[in-house]
């Protein structure tokens, strides 16, 4: 078993996966941020470098913390820079074929003690395990959006897992700042399982028409006193991986209730996936789309 996380790769540089970063790297880890081309890790080094600069722009980081921050990151597309992570946890998309060809690779590069984990938020963790070379020390290390900012970590256990990762992998959580909280493999584990009923919910009331979006959001907002109104949040999130976890949970439970409203469909199918491509239930124009992809 690996003795202390000191050196980490992320997997992919989207919206989670550059928040993930920047929350290892402000935590002291040394960090190497993966994706698919050059380009893209160059983009994702766009995507943490603007928020460490929001950051010091309020005051609440040293320009010489932002510094050493982006210093201990090396974007990269090159997985052979993994070869001495201590862990590895991927954020790419929610495709089992994506996520199994990774881990098949990643066998063969890190070394045998090095815990992988998946940011996973509808995928079976224990199918993910199953299908590498060590399912010992696979988990599942879920953040929540913006990673940056909410506290929770799901750490997900399967029946494979050696327990001793699990416990590390909570310690790690609680090193970074975050509050884990350990979950067994089941759909939307215990967060989503909460909140995408509550998103589906909240989109067939709209899609009713017999409310504005603005007034779904406020009346969550002003008066349940959540932090932002669910087709914000949806947007936030992602429609497409709204649509994924509604998918995994209806498919596991068969109540009408978490089947993806035919409304959120078409707009998946549309394009249309929320902040990320600048439009969803809201319009957030270009550059918030490219702030977000
Ligand atoms: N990256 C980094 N920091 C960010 C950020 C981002 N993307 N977005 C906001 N922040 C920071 C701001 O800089 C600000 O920091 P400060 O307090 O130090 O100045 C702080 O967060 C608050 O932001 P704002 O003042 O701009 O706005 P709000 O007070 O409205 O907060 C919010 C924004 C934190 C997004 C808040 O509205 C919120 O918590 N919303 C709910 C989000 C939520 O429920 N996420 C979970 C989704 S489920 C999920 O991710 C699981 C998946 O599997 C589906």
């Amino acid at each position: 078993m690996v003795s202390d996380i000191s050196t980490v790769g992320v997997i992919g540089l989207g919206t989670m996966g550059a928040g993930i970063v920047e929350v290892f790297a402000k935590a002291g880890k040394r960090v190497y941020a993966v994706d698919n081309t050059p380009e893209l890790a160059e983009r994702g080094k766009g995507f943490v470098t603007k928020s460490l600069d929001r950051a010091v722009a309020k005051g609440k980081l040293e320009q010489s913390a932002r510094d050493e921050t982006l210093g201990r990151i090396t974007f990269t597309s090159d997985l052979q820079d993994l070869a001495d992570a201590d862990l590895v946890i991927e954020a790419v998309p929610e495709r089992m074929e994506i996520k199994n060809a990774i881990f098949g690779t990643l066998d063969g590069i890190v070394r045998p003690d090095a815990i992988l984990a998946s940011n996973t938020s509808s995928l079976s963790l224990t199918a993910i395990a199953a299908a590498t070379e060590h399912p010992e020390r696979v988990v599942g290390m879920h953040f929540f959006n913006p990673a940056p900012v909410l506290a929770l970590v799901e750490v997900i256990r399967t029946v494979l897992v050696d327990p001793a990762v699990v416990d590390q992998v909570r310690e790690l959580a609680i090193q970074l700042g975050k509050k884990p909280v350990v979950v067994g493999d089941r759909a939307g584990f215990v967060a989503n399982a909460l909140l995408i009923p509550y998103l589906a919910r909240a989109i067939r009331l709209y899609e009713t028409g017999k409310v504005s979006r603005e007034d779904l959001d406020n009346a969550a907002r002003v008066g349940i006193g959540l932090p932002m109104g669910p087709l914000t949040l949806s947007d936030l999130v992602g429609l497409d991986v709204v649509k994924e976890v509604c998918d995994v949970m209806y498919d596991a439970t068969k109540r009408p209730s978490d089947a993806p409203p035919a409304l959120l469909q078409q707009l998946v199918l549309a394009g249309r996936l929320g902040r990320k491509t600048g439009q969803g239930f809201y319009d957030y124009g270009e550059q918030a789309a490219e702030e977000q992809a």
